[in-house]
């Protein structure tokens, strides 16, 4: 695959409709991309970093960045407070193997907010110019910007947001549709993203609530979105990204059990620690039991292992006992996993 700047550089990336796996805090980790990547992703990210720890050349950073071999493509996505701290943060990620920059400017979280990262920045245009202007200037690859719709239901700025992005130079804009204070059970504006695709000539991608192809359907018929941004429902549900790329797609428990052995023994090789992978692993495999019948006694068992034997084991156990299941075919309800997804946070 050719990576994001050659094709940049012809400004070819988004001429077809793209779908990404968000920048996730705690779950798009190496192994977690690789997986995502190999069924239809068309682009992952390293979940967002703080631009300051970039700088102070935190080592837990610096392995959070790490990259696969198995990964043709590869974002990043930072935070910062200016233009400074995103400038200099910028010009050593120059220095590292990514094909694009993404600027978060929509983290909602509290102690993030509180240093002016994040959502914080969307309240100030200017500053998001600025900002993004510093991250453009500076970066060899392409830069994008996350935002959402604006602090809250009374300061929607998006459109002065989107145009600040696109006037520094921004290749694309993401849009969580909700405001910063806006809970995941208020629905995605697509209004907004259609407001934005007239007026914006760069092109817009829209996130939010895409949980199946009717989701993603639903968003491109209001919006005509150049590409779509998927979170929430890749969470052990990773073929999210081949069924919306093929709706003849029905997941097996032998494709099941296929990717998330591979996930399991990837999360292990990026942990260079049995039980800190197996740990980590638990709960994706939380997630990856979703929609499937009779799950109780496998979540009680699987929060104790350590040992990725042990845990190797539980899982044939749970894909032995769903294949003596005449009722239940083996296939895993779409229906339930998405519903329970919708439910998550
Ligand atoms: C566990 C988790 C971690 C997240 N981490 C990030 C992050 O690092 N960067 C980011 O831009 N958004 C992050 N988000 C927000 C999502 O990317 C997305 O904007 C939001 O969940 C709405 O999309 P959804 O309705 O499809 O989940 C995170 C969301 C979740 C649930």
């Amino acid at each position: 695959m050719p990576s994001l700047a050659e094709n940049e550089v012809e400004n070819k990336f988004l001429d077809t409709f793209k779908i990404l796996l968000a920048p996730l805090a705690g779950v798009s980790d190496m192994a977690f991309r690789v997986i995502c990547q190999n069924l239809g992703a068309d682009l992952t990210f390293v979940e967002m970093i703080s631009a300051k720890a970039l700088v102070m050349d935190s080592q837990k950073t610096l392995q959070m960045m790490e990259r696969h071999p198995r990964e043709d493509i590869l974002g990043i996505q930072i935070t910062g407070d200016g233009p400074e701290i995103i400038g200099k943060a910028t010009q050593l990620l120059n220095k590292h193997n990514f094909d694009h920059l993404d600027l978060n400017m929509g983290c909602p979280v509290k102690k993030v907010v509180k240093t002016g990262c994040g959502s914080a920045l969307i309240r100030d245009p200017d500053l998001v110019y600025k900002v993004t202007k510093a991250a453009v200037d500076e970066s060899k690859v392409p830069v994008s910007v996350k935002i959402r719709l604006g602090w809250d239901e009374n300061s929607k700025n998006f459109l002065e947001v989107g145009d600040a992005v696109e006037k520094a130079g921004a290749v694309w804009l993401t849009v969580h549709g909700r405001t910063r204070s806006a809970r995941y059970d208020v629905p995605v504006d697509l209004g907004a993203f259609d407001k934005l695709k007239k007026t914006l000539s760069i092109p817009v991608i829209g996130n939010g609530n895409i949980f199946n192809k009717s989701d993603l359907d639903l968003m491109i018929d209001r919006s005509n979105v150049d590409g779509a941004m998927v979170s929430r429902g890749a969470l052990g549900n990773p073929w999210i990204f081949t069924s919306l790329k093929n709706t003849q797609f029905k997941l097996d428990i032998e494709t099941w059990f296929s990717v998330v052995e591979e996930h399991l023994q990837l999360q292990k090789d990026v942990y260079k620690s049995e039980s800190a992978g197996v740990i980590c692993f638990r709960k994706h495999l939380l997630w990856y039991l979703k929609g499937w019948s009779q799950t109780r006694q496998t979540k009680e068992r699987l929060i104790q292992i350590t040992k990725y034997d042990e845990l190797l084991d539980l899982i044939k156990n749970f894909v032995d006992f769903q294949i003596s299941q005449p009722s239940s075919r083996a296939f895993r309800s779409i229906k339930e996993n998405i519903e329970s997804s919708r439910n998550f946070i």
